[in-house]
């Protein structure tokens, strides 16, 4: 259907980046990780040697993003996920990245997944899905997620990793990770990647 936008938001890890994926390919309608933008920002400020919490280095990053940027390899990790989470909180940082997500969902509908489309990207989304787990899970998913790419961790210090971040976007001031008041919330703990789709799916039928 042109038009429909379906926002996925929730904590990392939750699964909400799998179940969005498969929502998209499903429903014929174009993907776009937003965390992608957060990222690639927090990385052009690492890679010019300024602070990720300086406002005026990070608006500098966020406005001369190119799609280069945002295929960039290094895009993942404990570094990268503490830059985007920085630059993230900086009102100028967002208010650089909103038009060209709402350009991108109302071209021809899409899935968005992050931490604000259904509460500020796209208020009037058809669908939103908020995506959580518990911590300790979150917590497993991302350890095995970084084993399988090769990558040692050590799974007390994942855990303090996505606790510190979850707090970091919990108590920002503009745009906090927190469940838009329409949206449907999916608590995937014990629900595999196949069940959850199957539920969002039918949360998506019933509002078409
Ligand atoms: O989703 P992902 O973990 O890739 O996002 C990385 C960081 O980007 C998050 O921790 C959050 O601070 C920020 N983010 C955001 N709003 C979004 C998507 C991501 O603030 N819509």
């Amino acid at each position: 259907a042109p038009g429909l936008v379906i926002a996925v938001d929730g904590p990392a890890a939750a699964g909400k980046g799998t179940l969005a994926r498969r929502l998209a390919a499903a429903l014929g309608l174009a993907y776009l990780d937003t965390g992608l933008l957060y990222r690639a920002t927090g990385r052009r400020v690492l890679d010019a040697a300024a602070d990720p919490r300086d406002p005026a280095a990070a608006e500098l990053a966020a406005r001369g993003l190119t799609p280069a940027d945002l295929a960039r390899g290094d895009l993942r990790g404990p570094e990268a996920d503490l830059a985007a989470s920085a630059v993230a909180a900086i009102p100028a940082v967002r208010a650089a990245l909103l038009d060209w997500q709402r350009d991108f969902g109302r071209r021809r509908g899409a899935v968005l997944d992050g931490r604000d489309i259904g509460t500020v990207v796209f208020p009037d989304a058809t669908v939103k899905l908020f995506v959580t787990a518990s911590p300790a899970e979150r917590a497993r998913r991302r350890f095995l997620e970084l084993q399988a790419r090769g990558t040692a961790a050590d799974p007390a210090q994942v855990a303090a990793e996505l606790r510190a971040r979850d707090e970091q976007d919990s108590r920002r001031a503009v745009a906090p990770l927190v469940p838009a008041a329409d949206a449907m919330v999916l608590d995937t703990t014990e629900l595999d990647p196949e069940a959850a789709f199957a539920t969002a799916m039918a949360v998506v039928r019933q509002r078409m």
